[in-house]
């Protein structure tokens, strides 16, 4: 079909003003967060109904036409954007932000794929409830897009990832057939659970349209702020509050320092590392006597400076950084933290490679490895996500596979797993227009 048939029958569909076909209305949806993936598209398509969703795949389906689904655009691994002459639509679901009401004896709560997390948490808050997964990204990010990459962000140690909260979903097929599981029931034994199937599926098997969350009770937590000499150091601090454990992040000096320089919050202590710790309920006392380098939050503005040390990082070192940003999200067994954290640094440390940072979800066993290069070859990152793989470790912790890591996913999943996945895939796109190039080469 040509492009402009293409464009007037998705008009048809949704309205002519919710297509947009021109470069420069194009543009921000076609460049990822990052600035490192770049594509093109016959056009961008925002729906408002699981109707237009399921219209607009049909003829895609039809047509043989590629669909890259997308949220806030805020992913770091390339999956919601196309590729270069994709030839494909990019579906933004931005739109579909509808905010069901919360239940006020379960905690269950029905929204639009394209609520944002923030506008998320102000409902349930509103509500007397909490949402479970938080993240910097919060004002942008979108409920089906946090589903669709599994997110994790600063509670997954209390309260786990996205797929955790989650309880049912209405999913469109390629086809245009939709799939809702949304009941709620706390007791559905029936075959196979095709809810949790579609979280960390990156948009290459369904597009999200709703989704049931489960909300949790609020609780008061106290921010334990403190300053340490290694990474073991860090986890044996954390570890004392084992069960108690709201958030446990961990910065080096140069990505806490980055953030000092940007936001002119002064850095408390003079060590490599400092780590937030929160704490469900108080702090016993003598529980933090033997450490030199600790600090409690006091009030809300403590709160908001020592989280912003920690959560201005990325947005930081984005702006700060000159020439290629390479970015890695990998994670190890715990108690191999402290020996890859030492190797990789290691690595890093060699001509050609600057501005070396890692930060991350301490008790996750979850560090964010960032560096930048003149040239864009990939080799070094090749190299630490292998070392990550001997190690026991996941090359994707939390941010998907995307395009960036889809040709190094043998590194943590075994051929028979990605054979059982492919047959997935084709299970339910058999024709491949949902998101190709993400997650598998
Ligand atoms: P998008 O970026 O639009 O899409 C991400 C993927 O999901 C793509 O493959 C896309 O095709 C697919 N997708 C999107 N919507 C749908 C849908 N409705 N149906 C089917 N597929 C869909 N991530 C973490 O896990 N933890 C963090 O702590 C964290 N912190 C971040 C901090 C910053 C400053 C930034 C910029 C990002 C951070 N992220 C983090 C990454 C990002 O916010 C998450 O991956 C988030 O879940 C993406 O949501 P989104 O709506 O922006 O999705
Ligand atoms: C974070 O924890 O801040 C993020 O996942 C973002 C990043 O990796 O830069
Ligand atoms: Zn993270």
């Amino acid at each position: 079909m040509q492009t402009k048939a293409v464009v007037e029958q998705l008009a048809g569909i949704v309205g002519a003003n919710q297509v947009l076909s021109t470069p420069d209305l194009m543009g921000a949806f076609v460049v990822d967060w990052t600035g490192r993936y770049r594509g093109d598209a016959i056009c961008v398509v925002r729906t408002h109904s699981v109707t237009e969703v399921s219209a607009v795949l049909a003829l895609c389906s039809g047509a043989g036409i590629p669909v890259v689904p997308q949220g806030g655009n805020t992913g770091l691994v390339g999956g919601s954007v196309p590729q270069v002459n994709s030839g494909a639509v990019v579906l933004s679901l931005t739109q579909m932000n509808s905010l069901g009401p919360v239940d006020p004896v379960t905690g269950h709560v029905s929204v639009g794929a394209g609520v944002t997390l923030a506008a998320l948490q102000a409902h349930a808050h509103a509500a007397g409830w909490s949402f479970g997964v938080d993240l910097a990204a919060r004002d942008s990010a979108t409920i089906g897009g946090m589903v669709a990459t599994n997110a994790g962000g600063i509670h997954v140690v209390g309260n786990g990832m996205m797929r955790k909260q989650v309880l049912g979903v209405e999913v469109v097929l390629a086809s245009g057939e939709v799939i809702r599981s949304m009941s709620g029931l706390a007791k559905n034994n029936t075959g196979y659970d095709l809810t949790q199937l579609f979280c960390g599926s990156e948009g290459t098997i369904g597009v999200i349209t709703e989704v049931s969350l489960q909300l949790i009770r609020p609780h008061s937590t106290e921010l334990i702020l403190s300053g340490c000499e290694s990474v073991d150091q860090a986890l044996s601090i954390a570890s004392r509050f084992t069960g108690k454990l709201a958030a446990a992040e961990i910065m080096d000096r140069a990505g806490i320092d980055a953030v000092s320089r940007v936001t002119g919050i002064v850095v408390p202590f003079p060590t490599p590392f400092h780590i937030l710790v929160e704490v469900d309920g108080e702090i016993a006392p003598g529980d933090l006597d033997d450490l030199e380098f600790v600090t409690l939050a006091m009030d809300s503005g403590e709160r908001a400076k020592y989280w912003a040390l920690r959560e201005r990082i990325t947005e930081v070192l984005a702006v700060e950084s000159v020439g290629v940003s390479h970015k890695l999200d990998i994670s190890v067994p715990l108690s191999e933290l402290d020996a890859v954290y030492r190797e990789i640094t290691t690595y890093l440390d060699q001509p050609g490679v600057r501005d070396v940072v890692l930060f991350g979800h301490l008790m996750d066993g979850n560090f964010h490895v960032f560096f930048t290069t003149d040239t864009d070859d990939t080799t070094l990152d090749a190299a630490v996500l292998e070392l990550v793989a001997a190690c026991g470790g996941s090359i994707s912790a939390e941010h998907g596979v995307g395009h960036m890591k889809a040709d190094h996913l043998h590194l943590s999943r075994s051929a028979p797993e990605i054979a059982a996945m492919r047959g997935i895939k084709t299970a339910l796109d058999p024709k491949g227009i949902l998101n190709p190039g993400v997650l598998f080469i």
